[in-house]
């Protein structure tokens, strides 16, 4: 099973380079991915001329199971609303049978408007735990700012607000894969039963530690998942190839305070206003 994952396409941008996305687009149609996301940052400012622009050029992705979320870019200037419009949900949730793999995909929308920050939100957690609920082989999730700082990236201002809520309920809902853009270098973090996949910048030259534009091919297969990095018309390797199933001691599941002792379940369970931590 293979998914192309590609981010921070920034349509609009003075560093945005078509050709660098029309020659990606090629190497993925090329690879044959059964699936392709499109991990945010899409446009550069989310104006009314820059999403029919990035709907033609990402109509060349040949496959035809693609998932887009929006990045921060994208929810500038009410781009939120005109992503609706060009893309549909900025929210969703997917099973399909890809590769000989029954797959739970949930991706969802972690920008606000107008702002670099990203939050998944409270009120999102049970629909997540809702679509990663029941049998699957792969559980896949997908949203545009990071968990988990990225090195190479210098300071750090912008992470999910709500990352460590986020990391214990995917945890909770054994989530497998994260896919994730944003920080505009390429970068893998193993943790808890999870592996952690950032992307590069697919067509910019917006570019921080790692200096080339870039994007990943995931292949999950004989019980590992391998990730690939690769430079649109230049270099390709490794980064990295890691079991699927971890060791149950390794993914922390029943070491965590917080999401058990507390409330008496999982994040996912919560309903309602919160009634705070009891005092010890
Ligand atoms: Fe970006
Ligand atoms: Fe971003």
């Amino acid at each position: 099973m293979l998914i192309a994952q590609i981010s921070d396409i920034h349509v609009g941008s003075s560093r945005f380079r078509p050709d660098l996305l029309q020659i990606a687009i090629e190497e993925i149609n090329a690879a044959e991915p059964d699936l392709i996301v499109v991990a945010g940052d899409i446009t550069d400012d989310g104006y009314g001329d820059q999403y029919p622009q990035a709907k033609l050029a990402l109509a060349g992705l040949a496959c035809q199971n693609v998932v887009l979320v929006p990045g921060n870019h994208d929810a500038r200037n009410v781009g939120d609303v005109r992503f609706e419009d060009t893309f549909g949900s900025r929210d969703s949730r997917h099973r399909m049978h890809l590769g000989g793999l029954d797959v739970a995909i949930v991706a969802v929308d972690s920008s606000k408007p107008d702002l670099d920050e990203g939050q998944i939100g409270r009120e999102h957690y049970a629909w997540i735990a809702e679509g990663f609920a029941g049998a699957a082989d792969l559980r896949v999730f997908v949203c545009h700012h990071h968990l988990v700082a990225i090195p190479g990236t210098g300071r750090d201002r912008n992470q999910l607000m709500d990352a460590g809520d986020v990391l214990a309920l995917l945890r909770d809902c054994r989530n497998d894969i994260v896919l994730s853009g944003h920080r505009h270098v390429p970068y893998l973090w193993p943790i808890a039963g999870m592996y952690l996949i950032h992307s590069g910048t697919v067509s910019t030259t917006r570019t921080r530690g790692f200096p080339d534009s870039a994007y990943n091919l995931v292949r999950v297969a004989d019980g590992q998942i391998e990730v690939e990095l690769r430079v649109p018309g230049g270099v390709r390797h490794s980064l990295g190839r890691y079991p699927r199933n971890w060791p149950e001691a390794l993914t922390a599941r029943d070491a965590d305070p917080f999401t058990r002792f507390s409330r008496g379940g999982p994040l996912a369970s919560r309903g309602g206003p919160s009634t705070g931590i009891p005092s010890p």
